[in-house]
């Protein structure tokens, strides 16, 4: 049924997020067991965890606005989603890893762009209880979204470009350079293979 006003367009973007949330729980277990970076799995499942409080959260709001929790079907999680399923299937290393960031940060900027509207009508809906929720989830994300930019400027995606020079100097004959950065991308290469054998097993 389609919203007629700005109360019902808010419990609509509530049930939006509250489907798209649920997803996400089901998600990120996936992206932290393909993610090769320790320091990336962390950070994906400890944002499991958060998500697990957020969606609790969302029920308060639901409560809060006399509504039963309930989901619509999240069609822009469903999407990014989808392009981390394919980035799973074709890419390894130190290059999944980065798209799995990419992907990961156009979640967090719909969830920022969700709630931040969210808390923006609860606001003109005059539900202080509801704004404040939904206010500290908005923080949450936007502090995911942080930590997922300094993961990637601080090593990851380094170590993507390293593989991927590592993979051009062995198509070549130049392996003499030796250096750390091909030294990584050697070891980067084995992990590569672990990896995929890993998950080839959780098959
Ligand atoms: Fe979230
Ligand atoms: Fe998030």
């Amino acid at each position: 049924m389609a919203a007629k006003s700005l109360s019902e367009l808010f419990v609509e973007e509530l049930r939006d997020m509250y489907d798209g949330e649920n997803r996400l729980t089901k998600a990120l277990p996936k992206m932290a067991r393909a993610a090769e970076h320790p320091e990336l799995q962390a950070a994906f499942t400890s944002h499991l965890k958060e998500t697990e409080r957020q969606i609790a959260r969302l029920e308060q709001v639901f409560r809060a606005v006399g509504e039963e929790p309930r989901g619509k079907k999240c069609d822009g999680i469903i999407g990014i989603v989808e392009e981390g399923k394919t980035a799973m299937e074709e890419l390894d290393g130190a290059v999944l890893d980065a798209a799995l960031i990419a992907g990961a940060q156009k979640v967090e900027h719909y969830e920022i762009a969700s709630y931040g509207t969210l808390a923006y009508f609860a606001g003109l809906l005059r539900n202080d209880r509801a704004k404040s929720l939904l206010g500290e989830t908005l923080e949450e994300e936007k502090a995911a979204d942080r930590k997922l930019n300094d993961i990637a400027k601080s090593r990851v995606n380094r170590d993507a470009l390293l593989s991927a020079g590592m993979e051009e100097e062995g198509n070549g004959t130049s392996r003499s350079r030796g250096g750390t950065g091909a030294r990584r991308g050697a070891s980067s290469g084995r992990r590569r293979s672990t990896s995929r054998a890993a998950r080839g097993r959780k098959r």
